[in-house]
């Protein structure tokens, strides 16, 4: 297996069934430099590609998951050297992985931190995590789609409060606000994450991804377009093996034994 020096890459749950990934840049708490962001690309694509693998978790430390862009990189960098080389474009790397990527978030996600919790499928909090997109108070403004996934999350009103101001929130406003889908304590977050893993390791993973494809889909379509091509995608399912065992272990009333064609 690859080795990294800002990861920490495992199999956990039933049969190494659930990717883990934990960032480990313990003395910047996790600051995500562009090094560290190969990293997880090439890690997150590793997993993706292992077929024993159903679905990836990626958590931070208990202080921070991460606490954004790295700024000392960032500090003497130039406009021009943003151009060059597409600044941060390659964090979207995140948004490409097919099976489903679950954020296990305690302590900061902050900035970049925030923005990588968004982009995966599923955001589970400790209870003493934060949130928060403060770049304005460092004279800029989110890079990695803040902007326009927290707005999407939130909604209007929240996003701008949070963006205009940087104020961090907490994993309860997080959880009363939909950022995340449950709040867990901290030291059983991980555990949480993995069996939540585990549990979309029952289903057929092919039709897993496709339900991911849909899902997402309904951030770049109008409506009419978006259930148009959900309709596609359920009709192609009729083309797999595990859509016919699916069904017909419903109606023989055992459990569906499904292989990934
Ligand atoms: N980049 C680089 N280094 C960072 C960092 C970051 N984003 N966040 C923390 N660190 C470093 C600190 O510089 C410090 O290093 P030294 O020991 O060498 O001084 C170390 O991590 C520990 O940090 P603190 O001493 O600040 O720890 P704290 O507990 O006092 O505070 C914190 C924690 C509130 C998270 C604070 O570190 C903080 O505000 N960090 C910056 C958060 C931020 O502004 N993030 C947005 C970055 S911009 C961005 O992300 C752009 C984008 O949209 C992609």
């Amino acid at each position: 297996a690859p080795s990294y020096d800002y990861l920490l890459v495992d199999k956990r749950g039933e049969s190494g069934c659930v990717g883990l990934v934990t960032l480990n840049r313990p003395k910047a708490l996790n600051a995500l430099s562009d090094p560290l962001m190969i990293e997880l690309n090439s890690a997150l694509q590793t997993l993706d590609a292992d077929p024993t693998v159903a679905a990836i978790v990626i958590t931070g430390s208990d202080k921070a998951f991460a606490a954004g862009a790295d700024i000392k990189q960032m500090e003497d960098q130039q406009f021009v050297d943003c151009l060059k080389v597409n600044f941060l474009d390659h964090w979207n790397g995140i948004t490409k992985i097919r099976k489903p990527v679950i954020a296990a978030v305690n302590g900061y996600a902050l900035g970049g931190g925030c923005e990588v919790a968004m982009m995966c499928d599923i955001v589970l909090a400790g209870e003493k995590a934060k949130f928060g997109q403060p770049e304005i108070i460092i004279g800029t403004i989110p890079g990695s789609g803040g902007t326009q996934r927290l707005t999407k999350a939130v909604g209007k009103s929240r996003a701008m409060q949070m963006c205009l101001t940087g104020d961090m929130i907490t994993a309860q406003q997080a959880n009363d606000w939909g950022l995340v889908s449950s709040i867990h304590p901290p030291d059983k977050l991980v555990d949480e994450a993995i069996k939540l893993g585990e549990r979309i390791a029952t289903h057929s993973k092919v039709v897993v991804a496709v339900c991911k494809e849909a899902v997402n889909s309904s951030f770049e379509l109008s409506l009419g377009e978006g259930v148009k091509f959900e309709k596609r995608l359920f009709h192609a399912t009729f083309a797999l093996n595990d859509r016919k065992e699916g069904m017909t272990a419903f109606v023989q009333k055992r459990k569906p034994n499904f292989t990934d064609t």
